[in-house]
């Protein structure tokens, strides 16, 4: 099996659109470009993701970032040996229109098209970085630009070669996942949310708190401020005897902590469903003008995040002693957040010390192609999901 490629990948299953040329040798990564437009603005008046709009503005959106891509990358295109694409998980309007880009990019020229799932990216997106202790990484900056192929330079870094087994915990706007790799390619999902993802709940929150959208990053900056042991939240499912999650009643207990103090304020703005995209209608009023006492926002905040991170981090030191994983990682938008990361390396070298906790670069947390590639890789070697642009389907629900 050949083993030196260059891969063109394209992910557009939420409000990202991104495309990412990427060349790999033998266990060796080098980043021709990874180049990703966000929505993030379009639909923060909404409190969420809009399915319709989200299609919209990929369609807009494909070919410029496909041409950015291929400048950066500054490569003919007929260099492309293989065309990658996400099929899915996720808004099945969104994902149509990277999957007919790359079907169409895979006809033009005459290359294999891989057919890659979204949730195999972010787990992959972990194998970009050299494995360190999470103290001894280096600067955030520096190591991200050390993922990059200089340019004209043969710039390539070692891929992770990890033992296994591992533990990935994918904690996304859409998924909350623990599931355990016994080798490359080979999952098997120990628990998972029953209800509400972390980062939906993280949105929901930053709404009812008059917060705007995506919630994840602005709680996190508000729970800096605040006292996290102040208001008394559950910690749903904790002492659960499986590895599950449920997050919809944290929501609900933040609901009612606001109403408490609030009653007029918190009326009505809960229930809405950011991935379905149902009741998701522009706000009637700016939500600034909620005038919530910044104390007890950032008190909320803070208790809240703490209470999502105390679940995560229970679970999933629980299912590593249970299963004896030799690493834990983290993917998806959440594990973008310090604290979950801070918390999770430290229960991690106090409890299972022979257990590796891999920091994922933060660069690559949140939706983009250059994952999307790096899985498409390793089905490549395996020979798994390489098709002919005319077998491949956008699905919505696809599981790992
Ligand atoms: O993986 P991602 O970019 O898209 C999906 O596949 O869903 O994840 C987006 C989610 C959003 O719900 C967002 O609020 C959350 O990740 N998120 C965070 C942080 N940054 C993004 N949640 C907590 N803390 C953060 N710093
Ligand atoms: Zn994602």
């Amino acid at each position: 099996m050949k083993m030196n490629m260059i891969i063109l990948a394209i992910e557009t299953s939420c409000d990202e659109t991104a495309a990412a040329i990427v060349e790999f040798e033998k266990n060796k990564v080098g980043i021709l470009s990874n180049i990703v437009s966000s929505q993030v603005k379009t639909h923060s008046k909404y409190g969420g993701v809009v399915p319709a709009l989200a299609s919209r503005m990929h369609l807009k959106n494909m070919t410029p970032v496909l041409k950015r891509a291929f400048q950066r990358a500054k490569i003919n295109k007929n260099k492309i040996d293989y065309v990658a694409v996400t099929k899915g998980p996720g808004l099945i309007p969104a994902l149509i229109v990277g999957v007919s880009a790359a079907k169409a990019l895979s006809y033009a020229l005459n290359k294999p098209l891989v057919a890659v799932n979204h949730l195999e990216g972010h787990i992959y997106a972990n194998w970009l970085t050299p494995i360190v202790p999470y103290s001894n990484s280096l600067p955030r900056e520096k190591e991200a630009s050390s993922l990059f192929r200089k340019r004209g330079g043969g710039d390539f870094v070692n891929l992770w070669k990890p033992e296994f087994p591992i533990l990935c915990l994918i904690v996304s706007g859409g998924h909350t996942q623990l599931i355990l790799m016994k080798k490359d390619l080979n999952y098997k999902i120990i628990g998972e949310t029953v209800d509400d993802a972390a980062g939906e709940a993280f949105d929901k929150v930053a709404k009812l708190l008059g917060l705007g959208y995506p919630g994840g990053l602005i709680i996190e900056r508000m729970a800096k401020k605040g006292n996290p042991d102040k208001i008394k939240l559950p910690r749903p499912m904790i002492k659960s005897d499986d590895f599950n999650f449920s997050f919809s009643g944290l929501k609900t207990a933040v609901l009612y902590e606001i109403r408490k103090f609030y009653p007029v304020l918190a009326e009505g703005s809960d229930g809405f469903s950011r991935r379905d995209g149902r009741r998701l209608k522009p706000l009637n009023r700016p939500l600034k003008r909620r005038r919530i006492d910044d104390t007890f926002r950032q008190n909320l905040a803070a208790s809240f995040q703490q209470a999502v991170i105390d679940v995560l981090k229970y679970k999933t030191i629980k299912a590593a002693q249970k299963y004896k994983v030799k690493n834990i990682l983290l993917g998806g938008g959440v594990a973008t957040n310090k604290e979950l990361q801070r918390q999770l390396k430290e229960m991690i070298s106090k409890e299972i010390p022979h257990s590796k906790y891999r920091i994922l670069n933060t660069k690559l947390t949140t939706d983009n192609a250059l994952m999307i590639a790096v899985a498409a890789y390793y089905n490549i070697i395996n020979n798994k999901n390489i098709k002919s642009w005319k077998n491949v389907k956008a699905n919505a629900n696809l599981t790992i």
